[in-house]
């Protein structure tokens, strides 16, 4: 069973992953304190867009569709820039694709590999897939590598990253660099809105008086920074990472996942041997359900890293982004996720600006964190769950 057939939907972009280099160098990393004024801009402007109450105090919308799209944008603020990041058309084939690719890949796996390629094809026709993003994308992908090619020390996107790495040969043909970024966008599209809509969900759960501690503690942040929401600011909120950390141990993106083949015979901790050729694969909930390693994991406990990191600061072993064996979230070893560190501060950044600006509620009136919906590995957020915000005066 593989999650992504990606070589099949995005072609061959794995014999030389490049564009995975500019995060896994940790390039994108270093220029994130650059990258957060934009990052909290279009947040600032495609939230009370997408919030809009239409003269009524308050608007209920269907979270998860809605933190996607929100997420689409302000991720491709940083990811191409403006005015791409603005482009509806583009936006909405961008956020598709996720939803193509992954739903496409699980259907694959019921056929058998000679055959993938065709029923590849002539699904593609039927609900698109990188054909249809690539040719909005390219545009806006070619006036990103002018831009670098003139200003080579003084990248203002991820795509600008990207053109240190990427061989002259895929330069002259945009098209070809276009479903790099469209593979990085699905990487952290729906990812980055997973966590934010779960975070909602449970902050809509917190009693005023958590919520006051809450938004003392973000408010202090930014004003210890000068009322700047800068990258220092969002790492002094403890409660926030707290909460997150949380929701990575509770809902794991996938039951099984981060899956390898051996290419030996491997001996492992007990003396079973896994014979070459195997497919192996973890089990996170395995983990973060584990008595002996969290003290009861049946209870979401929102504070529990906080109060484990106890007087700490937000960068050690307890932090969202930090990796364990005990902790999977962002898998652990040589391949754990290089996005993870972009994922947090686009997320702490998002929601920072609701919590500040909005009260939230639940439309039964009752406090109530809905279902997750899981199809095969996959657990996402329920799809048609609402949340009520009402800006705060
Ligand atoms: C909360 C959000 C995210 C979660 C939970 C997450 C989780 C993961 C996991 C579990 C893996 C597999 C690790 C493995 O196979 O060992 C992974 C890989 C990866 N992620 Fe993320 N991710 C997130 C956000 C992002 C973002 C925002 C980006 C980039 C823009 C990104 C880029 C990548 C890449 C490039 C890989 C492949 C690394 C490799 O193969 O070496 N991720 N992520």
């Amino acid at each position: 069973m593989q999650l992504f057939q990606i070589n099949l939907q995005f072609g061959d972009i794995t014999t030389n992953p490049y564009h995975l280099e500019t995060i896994l160098r940790s390039d994108l990393t270093k220029a994130l304190t650059s990258l957060t004024p934009d990052i909290l801009e279009e947040a600032q402007l495609a939230l009370p867009e997408a919030f809009d109450s239409k003269g009524s105090d308050s608007v209920t919308l269907p979270l998860f569709n809605t933190m996607v799209n929100i997420v689409a944008r302000v991720s491709n603020r940083v990811m191409i820039g403006v005015p791409g990041c603005r482009d509806k058309r583009f936006l909405h084939e961008q956020v598709n694709l996720a939803t193509t690719v992954i739903g496409l890949s699980q259907v694959l796996n019921y056929f058998p590999q000679f055959l993938r390629p065709l029923v590849f094809r002539l699904s593609s026709l039927v609900f698109g897939g990188t054909k249809t993003v690539v040719p909005l994308l390219t545009p806006y992908v070619k006036s990103r590598i002018e831009y670098a090619q003139q200003f080579q020390d003084n990248p203002q996107t991820i795509t600008d990253i990207l053109m240190r790495f990427t061989p002259e040969e895929d330069i002259m043909i945009p098209e070809k660099v276009a479903v790099r970024v469209a593979h990085l966008n699905m990487a952290s599209i729906h990812t980055t809105a997973i966590f934010i809509t779960h975070a909602l969900f449970e902050l809509a759960l917190f009693t005023p008086e958590q919520l006051d501690m809450l938004r003392d503690e973000i408010t202090t942040a930014i004003e210890s920074e000068g009322g700047v929401c800068n990258k220092a600011a969002v790492g002094r909120f403890h409660i926030l990472d707290s909460l997150l950390k949380e929701i990575g141990r509770w809902h794991p993106l996938f039951a099984i996942g981060m899956s390898r083949l051996t290419l030996s015979d491997a001996v492992i901790a007990d003396g079973s041997v896994i014979p070459k050729g195997t497919v192996v694969a973890i089990a996170p909930k395995a983990t973060h359900y584990n008595p002996e390693i969290y003290d009861q994991p049946e209870i979401f406990d929102p504070f529990r890293f906080s109060k484990l990191r106890g007087t700490g600061g937000i960068d050690g072993k307890h932090a969202f982004t930090a990796l364990s064996n005990d902790y999977l979230l962002f898998g652990v070893g040589k391949h754990a996720c290089p996005g993870r560190f972009f994922a947090a501060l686009k997320i702490k950044v998002i929601l920072a600006e609701i919590i500040l600006n909005y009260d939230l509620s639940c439309p039964s009136g009752k406090a109530e964190r809905p279902k997750s919906f899981a199809f095969n590995l996959f657990t996402t957020p329920s799809p048609t769950a609402k949340l009520t915000f009402t800006r705060r005066k």
